[in-house]
């Protein structure tokens, strides 16, 4: 292999783009015996971030794993992007990380030098979330993968689920939509330098500002948007509450030039997985074909969705305005209806 390698020149789908389609995950899943225990209070039934087992009464861990191809050249910044992905799982259930393990599959005949570069990338995101990695597991694979089993705790009344959403809550979002998109568009060759460059500074943004403000207010249910999209993982946040949302989609805000791309059919194939288990059950009114394909584009390292009680809205948001990427106010959580989202 060359010294100068292009990481994503290995990989056939780009960081979460790579995710098996929720549809099909459940189809997978399906049948599965799983075991209670009554101090699981967030198990894989539930569709959330991570799983959460209360210790006691002032404390429960939250477990949450992800890996995925290089969705960077860099191996440096696809180490950074990875793991703070693999961390937002944990901040998107209102906790904090404390451990990690590396997972990483590598080609064999990859440089030294590159391999090291991205386990760097992945300490220095770990370390900035206050989290250790204590170890891992790597193994020789011709796609390299990389990501980080996390460990972090929170307090069990302090858990943010993705189904407490209630009528009247204000969706806040805290990042920019279009990830997916243009990390196809890269791959094509047709992003810019500049585009590049500001997109994965975002992507290696950890969610932690974005929770430490969370916490503060009456968030009554979050996730975090990733591979699913924003409808994808909207829906299941809709569907867990036994809500239905409207978004205003004008006030979504997008990287520069996804729209662009997006019009020009550049889009990556887990958009279309994300369509087709969304779909049925969004009205989207009179919204732009093409804006509507980036509401299902799979984005990497996406930002926090989070459901607000609406006497706290403009004040988390202000907050946010001065530590997240893009705060966003993007709709407002009804009454259950016929359809689970609403596009205006
Ligand atoms: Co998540
Ligand atoms: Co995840
Ligand atoms: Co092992």
């Amino acid at each position: 292999m060359e010294q100068n390698i292009k990481l994503t020149k290995l990989a056939k789908c780009a960081g979460c783009g790579a995710k098996v389609g929720p549809g099909v995950l459940m189809g997978l899943l399906e049948g599965l015996k799983t075991h209670t225990d009554e101090n699981l209070l967030v198990g894989f039934d539930k569709s959330d971030d991570a799983a959460v087992y209360q210790l006691s009464e002032e404390l429960a861990l939250v477990q949450t794993v992800d890996f995925f191809p290089p969705i960077a050249d860099d191996p440096y910044t696809f180490g950074q992007i990875a793991a703070a992905n693999a961390l937002s799982d944990i901040y998107a259930m209102g906790g904090e990380p404390k451990l990690a393990l590396n997972l990483l599959c590598v080609p064999e005949d990859m440089p030294k030098d590159a391999v090291h570069a991205l386990l760097l990338g992945g300490y220095d995101k770990a370390y900035e979330a206050g989290a250790i990695i204590t170890g891992g597991h790597s193994i020789f694979d011709e796609e390299p993968k990389y990501g980080l089993c996390v460990t972090g705790f929170v307090h069990p009344e302090k858990l943010i689920t993705n189904s407490g959403a209630k009528p009247g809550d204000i969706l806040l979002l805290t990042k920019p939509l279009g990830s997916g998109i243009l990390t196809t568009a890269d791959k094509a060759g047709l992003l810019g330098s500049k585009e590049r460059a500001k997109m994965h500074g975002i992507m290696a943004t950890l969610n932690k500002s974005a929770r430490d403000a969370m916490v503060k207010y009456r968030v009554h249910a979050c996730t975090d948007v990733t591979g699913f999209g924003l409808l994808g993982h909207l829906l299941e946040l809709a569907q867990g509450s036994n809500v239905s949302v409207e978004l205003i989609t004008a006030r979504i805000g997008l990287y520069d030039k996804v729209l662009e791309f997006s019009a020009k059919g550049i889009l990556p194939g887990g958009l279309f997985r994300n369509l087709s288990f969304a779909q049925a059950l969004v009205d989207c009114g009179k919204t732009d074909p093409a804006l509507l394909n980036v509401l299902y584009d799979p984005q990497t390292s996406g930002g926090l969705l989070m459901a607000v009680h609406p006497d706290d809205a403009n004040a988390l948001l202000a907050e946010l305005l001065s530590c997240v990427p893009l705060a966003q106010q993007i709709g407002v959580v009804k009454e259950a209806c016929e359809k689970r989202i609403y596009l205006n």
